[in-house]
């Protein structure tokens, strides 16, 4: 496994006459906060989808673990963890409930002390017996973000885990996505908020059109562009890499 918790080879996604991934290698390393950005309908979603074990890949493997997670989807899917992006989740239950749920769904047990420290690090403590459907957009993310995080996931798939949160929860989200990490929580994170990628990324990728364009440490990045903000080198990236389709 050298290091590497999740493995993707050769891996390509085709829906009709879209090419939603086209051939995308990468590893993700044990530990890291990994930052996958790329422009709308890049193929974020779709990636981190086939990971999780919710999409079929058309051709190449993804591993999680050392295990494919199509042949040992079971094992794959208890070590993931995942905050999609579409906000889905049962309106009738409470906050705490749905995390129970979520505990009862992977038969794990959620103490106490683990309820209490989610609810803490989302904020949702006031909130713990409100319906989801009472809650406002950015609650209700945060109640996502609780439920990936039940099980003590390996390996957390954060989908643009800060959309529509606001300034002072998003640091807040930030502290705790570090602490996680701290503990050893592997975290790939995406974002359309450059500035979120270059506080809490260790790695950097960028895929546009299916294709990754960019894999990188993201000091070593920065300092090949010193004095700018990833955000620059991200537009300047896309630009090229249109000129350069231009060109062809
Ligand atoms: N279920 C689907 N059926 C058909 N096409 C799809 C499906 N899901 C995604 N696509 C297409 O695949 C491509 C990649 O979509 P994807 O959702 O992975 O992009 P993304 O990088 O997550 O974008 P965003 O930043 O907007 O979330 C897009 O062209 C999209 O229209
Ligand atoms: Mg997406």
């Amino acid at each position: 496994m050298n290091g590497a918790v999740v493995e993707i080879e050769g891996l390509r996604k085709r829906y009709g006459a879209v090419l939603a991934l086209d051939r995308v290698d990468l590893e993700v390393r044990q530990g890291e906060i990994f930052g996958l950005l790329g422009p709308n309908g890049a193929g974020k979603t779709t990636l981190i989808s086939i990971v999780a074990g919710l999409s079929r890949a058309t051709e190449g493997s993804a591993r999680v673990l050392g295990k494919d997670v199509v042949r040992d989807y079971r094992f794959t899917r208890r070590a993931v963890g995942l905050v999609p992006q579409e906000i889905n989740f049962d309106p009738f239950f409470s906050v705490e409930e749905a995390l129970r749920f979520q505990a009862g769904y992977f038969g794990v047990k959620l103490t106490g002390d683990r309820l209490e420290e989610i609810l803490s690090a989302l904020d949702l403590t006031e909130k713990r017996h409100t319906n989801a459907r009472a809650l406002s957009g950015g609650m209700k993310r945060r109640l996502l973000i609780g439920k990936a995080l039940v099980h003590d996931p390996q390996v957390l798939f954060l989908d643009e885990p800060t959309a529509g949160v606001d300034v002072e929860l998003r640091q807040q989200l930030w502290r705790y996505v570090r602490r996680l990490r701290e503990r050893g929580t592997t975290v790939v994170l995406t974002t359309h908020y450059l500035e979120e990628a270059e506080e809490l990324a260790d790695r950097v990728a960028v895929i546009e059109r299916g294709r990754l364009v960019l894999l990188e440490d993201k000091g070593t990045l920065m300092a090949r562009n010193a004095g700018q903000r990833l955000q620059d080198i991200y537009v300047a990236l896309l630009q090229r890499e249109r000129a350069g389709r231009e060109a062809e």
